[in-house]
């Protein structure tokens, strides 16, 4: 028996493909772009070519195997999408481990991805198939590694949105560690997990971890969530997105998503990876920017 693994070549999907593959577990993934996931996918996945919105290629790829990782990107039609797999998997009757977001947006009136996830959560304990839901808070790599740091980077100024609020992020890799195991061992069926790092941090403490690290000051700016839809949407965002933004940016300040779980650890047997130790990971490792020489040794 196999794991299908959807929506692999994002930001949590390739840490899903490593941590089956070091379980020993046979894993295929189903791509509509089967040369990145070959670029980026550990050797040893099986990587079939296809859309998962086309009913006949997901009964396909998902022929035979005993769990499927429910994954699509953030997007205004992220739901339909999602609800249209449910659907067509009842004709197959198998495990489903569904990624949904943070659990306290969970709610039919939350940020625009976060009601969706509602939606599909609900569907999906409907529809009687054997199921786990992961909801991760922000991933680290998310707001640190393709928000904060690059803006650190390039002006030495980091925006704050959220006041005093802290916000308890995980690493994807953690997500994806939990997500193998969530998909190999039927114990976890019928739970939610709420899937945290180990502690809250500020935007402030985010700046100075990252100063220490790349060697320069980070001045932190006061915003607010409607000042960074407005950037965003000035940038280019669609305004669904640009507004969903806002809501996040609405909810992490009122401190909802300071919380800490112990699940990671109950399904790891291990604590989370904090950031400090994601950022020391993360600059050492050889890319552009960190050969650039504003890397800390330290
Ligand atoms: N970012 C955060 O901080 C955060 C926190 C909690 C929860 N989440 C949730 O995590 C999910 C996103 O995870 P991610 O960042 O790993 O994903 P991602 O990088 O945005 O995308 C993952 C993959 O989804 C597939 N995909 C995209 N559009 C699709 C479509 N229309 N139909 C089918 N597949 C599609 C693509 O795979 P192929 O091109 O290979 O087919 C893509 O590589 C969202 O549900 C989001 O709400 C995010």
């Amino acid at each position: 028996m196999s794991v299908l693994v959807l929506g692999a070549t994002g930001t949590v999907g390739p840490h899903v493909v490593r941590a089956l593959l070091s379980r020993g577990e046979p894993t295929r993934v189903l791509t509509r772009d089967p040369r990145r996931a070959r670029e980026i996918l550990p050797a040893g996945a099986v990587v079939v070519e296809g859309d998962p919105e086309h009913d006949d290629v997901l009964l396909d790829a998902a022929a035979g195997v005993r769990a499927v990782f429910l994954l699509s990107s953030h997007g205004r039609r992220m739901a339909d999408v999602q609800l249209g797999i449910i659907r067509a998997l009842r004709r197959q009757a198998v495990r489903i481990v569904k990624l949904s977001g943070t659990s306290t947006a969970i709610t039919p009136d939350g940020p625009h991805a976060c009601r969706q996830h509602w939606e599909v959560e609900q569907v999906l304990a409907a529809s009687g198939a054997v199921h786990v839901i992961l909801r991760p808070n922000a991933f680290m790599q998310t707001l640190v590694d393709q928000t904060m740091l690059p803006a650190a980077r390039s002006g030495g100024t980091v925006p704050n949105a959220l006041g005093a609020a802290g916000l308890s992020m995980i690493s994807a890799r953690d997500v994806g560690d939990c997500a193998a195991v969530a998909l190999t061992d039927p114990r976890w069926d019928g739970q939610i997990l709420r899937l945290t790092g180990p502690r809250s941090v500020t935007v402030p403490e985010v700046a100075e971890l990252i100063s220490v690290r790349i060697g320069h000051p980070v001045t932190v700016t006061v915003s607010t969530p409607a000042a960074m839809r407005r950037v965003l949407a000035d940038r280019g965002m669609p305004t669904w997105e640009a507004e969903h933004f806002e809501e996040m940016y609405r909810l992490f300040r009122s401190g909802r998503s300071e919380s800490v779980t112990d699940d990671v650890r109950r399904l790891l047997g291990h604590g989370p990876i904090d950031l400090t130790d994601h950022l020391a990971d993360l600059l050492a490792r050889p890319t552009p920017q960190n050969s650039s020489g504003d890397a800390h040794d330290a």
